[in-house]
């Protein structure tokens, strides 16, 4: 029996197992984390947290310190901004508003989580095509629905990422502003958004405090590479927040998620030597493996403004991603993106010297397949 499509990158424990082997041994590139060590100061304050009673008391659900360093981050008051268990329990709350505001534009190929949350509250939901085409100059107008130009947008609500997963593509503020007038709710999912160099000039969070039907959600799990301590939050109106609060279970937010990320966001050179460090990254590593992949036979990488990048083969690419897999090498199956399918794979950047083992693995992959 075919095993079925996970929804997610990031399966490392359940690929080990399907391979019998350790994970240590596994490079997984099908989710996109930072490669670096989390930041001293987040890993100093966990320790810490450890130490003292973080690990006995019950977390503060106020989140004040977290929230106040998160807030002056963004020069925004601290009552429009929430944290989460990650950005993903904040879609299920975002879904229930939207559930019941209206119908549900998703882009496609799009992030499948946002249809998990919806799901939870029988949203309802509309696919809107995105052209699978795109050059790499960055940023580029969010391609608009037909129902905006027809006027049919106030009742429904649209889903944004930006930049897009799983294509890469970092949207236009500008382009993405016009459309807050026009729906019930706007949904902006910006967890990749602060790996982009020069990505903050395109984030929503300045419209929130004039656009009540705003919401933005962001993660910190990419960006500090800790995926498996859970961290994200939410910026929009006060009131909805309100609401949130009082649907979602007592202790969302665990101590020592809150004390990692109020040090980490409370420290401004360290975050700031720590962005430019990301960015640097992003700039070398994403053109050069992209160029890489380029050179292989069959093979077509396209732009990407972050630390991922979609290949297309010019035909199936399951068999090299298993073949890949079993030489150590995990890359992200697409066909749980709508609309993608067999011939696509995602991929996330890595350090160089692990972005050169997965363009050697793919090369011997290609040459031993096409011996076959
Ligand atoms: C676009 C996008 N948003 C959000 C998330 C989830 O973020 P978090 O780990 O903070 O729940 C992911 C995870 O892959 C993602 O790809």
């Amino acid at each position: 029996m075919a095993s079925p499509v996970p929804p997610h990158g990031g399966n490392l424990s359940a690929e080990a197992r399907r391979l019998g082997c350790d994970p240590q041994r596994l490079l997984d590139a099908s989710a996109s984390l930072v490669p670096f060590q989390p930041p001293r100061s987040l890993r100093r304050a966990l320790a810490q947290a450890i130490r003292g009673s973080a690990l006995r008391d019950y977390p503060d659900r106020s989140q004040s310190e977290l929230r106040l360093a998160l807030a002056a981050h963004h020069g925004i008051d601290p009552d429009a901004l929430l944290a989460g268990n990650g950005a993903a329990e904040l879609f299920t709350w975002a879904a229930r508003d939207a559930a019941a505001a209206g119908s549900n534009i998703l882009p496609q190929p799009g992030f499948a989580d946002y249809a998990r949350a919806l799901h939870c509250w029988r949203g309802a939901t509309e696919a809107m095509r995105l052209p699978l085409a795109w050059s790499d100059a960055w940023p580029q107008p969010f391609p608009h629905h037909s129902d905006f130009a027809s006027g049919l947008s106030s009742g429904r609500c649209l889903w944004i990422t930006n930049p897009h997963n799983p294509t890469g593509q970092l949207w236009d503020r500008a382009s993405l502003a016009r459309l807050l007038p026009h729906y019930a709710l706007v949904i902006c999912d910006e967890a990749f958004l602060p790996l982009v160099p020069e990505g903050e000039a395109h984030s929503l969070v300045p419209w929130v405090r004039d656009y009540p039907n705003l919401v933005v959600i962001r993660s910190l799990t990419k960006l500090f590479a800790i995926a498996g301590l859970r961290l994200g939050y939410v910026v929009a109106h006060p009131d909805r927040l309100q609401r949130w609060k009082e649907w979602r279970d007592p202790w969302s937010v665990n101590g020592l998620a809150m004390a990692a990320g109020a040090a980490v966001m409370g420290d401004r050179s360290g975050l700031e030597r720590w962005m430019a460090r990301v960015h640097g990254w992003v700039q070398r590593e994403e053109p050069w493996l992209r160029a890489q992949l380029n050179q292989l036979p069959g093979l077509t990488a396209r732009p990407s403004s972050v630390n991922f990048l979609l290949i297309e083969g010019c035909a199936s690419l399951l068999t090299i991603r298993d073949g890949l897999a079993r030489r150590g090498v995990l890359l992200r199956d697409c066909r749980s993106f709508e609309g993608l399918g067999e011939r696509w794979l995602r991929v996330g950047l890595q350090s160089h010297a692990n972005n050169r083992r997965i363009v050697r693995a793919l090369r011997q992959e290609l040459e031993r397949q096409s011996l076959v």
